[in-house]
């Protein structure tokens, strides 16, 4: 998709505040500081629409972009960002799960993780939890200009492993620094529209 048009709608909280457009949406999951928000913006075509973190823990709301009058992508706080309260991890949780699990209008989570790393624990368990409520998903193995061509397909592979991921779940290769993995990521989130 060619993204001219781009609105940052709201930031929200509790589900009250989503957006009523009745569009589709498409929300990103994954570690803090892996790299969540600048996918949104390379998807987009913006250097900073969506903020993006020096430090870990920026995003803290589900943070609505409506693309073309067609879809929304929703920034979500990352997890496993040490420095962060018991009640806070809590409450994030709890609004996590309210919009993963609750939403009608959510056609797939796009879940983050670094190429270069094995997924952590964090990552298998958002990859499970979304296997057990039935939520399609789409992982991105993004930071893939960090490590040379030759290796993506032995790191590809780790992650699917650890993941354990379902064979039909597309595991995409990006770069938001490059734009590497852009058009196959576009393509996946238009099918599922
Ligand atoms: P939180 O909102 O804190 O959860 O972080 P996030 O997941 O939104 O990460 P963000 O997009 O803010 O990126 C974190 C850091 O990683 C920034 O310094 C980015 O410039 C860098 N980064 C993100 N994607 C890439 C990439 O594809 N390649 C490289 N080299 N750096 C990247
Ligand atoms: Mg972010």
């Amino acid at each position: 998709m060619k993204v001219h048009n781009v609105e940052m709608v709201i930031s929200a909280v509790r589900p009250e505040q989503y957006p009523e457009d009745g569009l589709p949406e498409f929300a990103l999951a994954g570690r803090s500081n892996v790299g969540k928000s600048s996918f949104i913006n390379r998807m987009i075509g913006r250097k900073a629409l969506a903020r993006i973190s020096s430090k870990p823990g920026k995003t803290q709301t589900l943070n609505f972009y409506k693309i073309e009058e067609q879809l929304f992508f929703v920034d979500v706080p990352g997890y496993g960002y040490a420095k962060v309260s018991k009640t806070e991890r809590a409450a994030w949780g709890k609004m996590i799960e309210k919009y993963f699990t609750g939403r009608d209008l959510l056609k797939a989570v796009v879940l983050i993780v670094d190429l270069r790393h094995e997924p952590t624990s964090d990552d298998c368990m958002m990859y499970d939890f979304l296997k057990h409520y039935n939520i399609p998903c789409i992982v991105i193995a993004t930071k893939c200009d960090k490590i040379p061509k030759g290796k993506w397909d032995k790191h590809k592979k780790v992650v699917r492993e650890t993941l354990q991921m379902d064979k039909q779940d597309p595991l995409i290769v990006f770069s938001s620094e490059k734009g590497i993995g852009f058009e196959q990521a576009w393509a996946e989130i238009e099918g599922r529209m």
